[in-house]
């Protein structure tokens, strides 16, 4: 690891903290001079570091540039992350990383972009993917499982990702099925879950699963056509964020989710946390639209619905809207 990425881990683990000139010399075993050219640098290359007189170096509010170094300090021990990998743009990041499984990427492996030009949603839509407003991760999965329990996966994904917006900022996170994550009514995060399939043996070989969140993109960034739907992170907290942070843990609880996979509480958690359950909705299909009454979810994710005539369906795909909701 470079200077520059140690004493970038250093801060980052001492949020709010200034570390002192000599103690940071100690630890990377260089002196108070050398420290202090690696801030100088760092702060040329962007980074919102603040020299404080007589007590030290730390991170400014505005300190929000995403590395790998800054979030190393908050995977937890025993964290399955193989290769974190970040870009400052790319086209999609689910595209690289599915290019890096074919190409034998181990379990773990973690592609993050401060920026998307072409991100990809579900039902080939794009993501709107702005420089420095969001967090854009796609995670290289080999989990052994059998087709059936993937799509266990995408539910699993979605309420990792509450888990994460709740441990770092604590605001309520909710799922809208299949698996958009609300806030306060209003899209914070989408997910994208895509399997490369083996066809020889018939199994998976690796699943990716993207994820993006509008952490702090100004309201007036968003298109027209999402701006009263989409909203970002940071005007439900009102407080600055790191996206640091909220990738580090992310990387545990995707990780740590696949434990529970197929297990009673992870569907329970699904349950709890939706925000359809009991609503009446749309269900979208080939163009179309049919009211419905949510009844339940099963054990695999899928939604129970009653349409108009009484006829009931579980839904295991596909595109559903609120109704009354934009
Ligand atoms: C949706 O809301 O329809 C799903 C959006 C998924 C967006 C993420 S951002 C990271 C990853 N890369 C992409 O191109 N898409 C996913």
């Amino acid at each position: 690891m470079s200077t520059k990425s140690k004493v970038l881990e250093i801060l980052e683990n001492n949020r709010g903290i200034a570390v002192s000139g000599g103690k940071l010399a100690m630890q990377l075993q260089l002196s108070r001079n050398a420290i202090w050219k690696v801030v100088k640098e760092l702060q040329r290359e962007g980074y919102d570091i603040e020299a404080i007189p007589n007590r030290g170096y730390r991170f400014g509010n505005g300190n929000d540039i995403l590395s790998t170094a800054g979030i190393k300090p908050y995977l937890e021990k025993e964290s399955m992350a193989e290769n974190i990998l970040v870009y400052s743009t790319l086209l999609s990041t689910s595209h690289t990383a599915k290019q890096l499984a074919l190409e034998g990427a181990k379990h773990g492996t973690i592609i993050i972009a401060n920026e998307q030009t072409g991100g990809r949603g579900r039902m080939g839509r794009s993501f709107f993917s702005p420089k420095d407003g969001g967090l854009y991760m796609s995670l290289i999965l080999r989990p052994e499982i059998s087709l059936d329990s993937s799509t266990l996966i995408t539910s699993a994904a979605a309420v990792a990702v509450c888990r994460t917006l709740e441990k770092t900022t604590g605001v309520k996170a909710g799922i809208k099925w299949v698996n958009d994550i609300y806030c306060n009514g209003k899209k914070i995060c989408g997910i994208l879950t895509e399997a490369i399939m083996d066809f020889e043996s018939n199994s998976i070989s690796a699943i990716v699963i993207g994820i993006g969140i509008n952490v702090s993109t100004a309201r007036g960034e968003f298109p027209k056509e999402l701006e009263k739907k989409a909203e970002s992170l940071i005007h439900v907290t009102e407080r600055p964020l790191s996206r640091n942070r909220i990738a580090g843990v992310l990387i545990n609880e995707v990780l740590w989710i696949l434990k529970e996979l197929g297990s009673e509480e992870l569907i329970q958690e699904y349950k709890s946390r939706s925000i359809v359950l009991g609503k009446e909705i749309e269900v979208l299909y080939n163009q179309q639209s049919r009211k419905a009454m949510v009844l339940d979810i099963d054990e695999r994710g899928g939604l129970l619905v009653e349409y108009e005539n009484q006829e009931k369906q579980v839904l295991t795909s596909g595109e559903i809207s609120i109704r009354g909701e934009f």
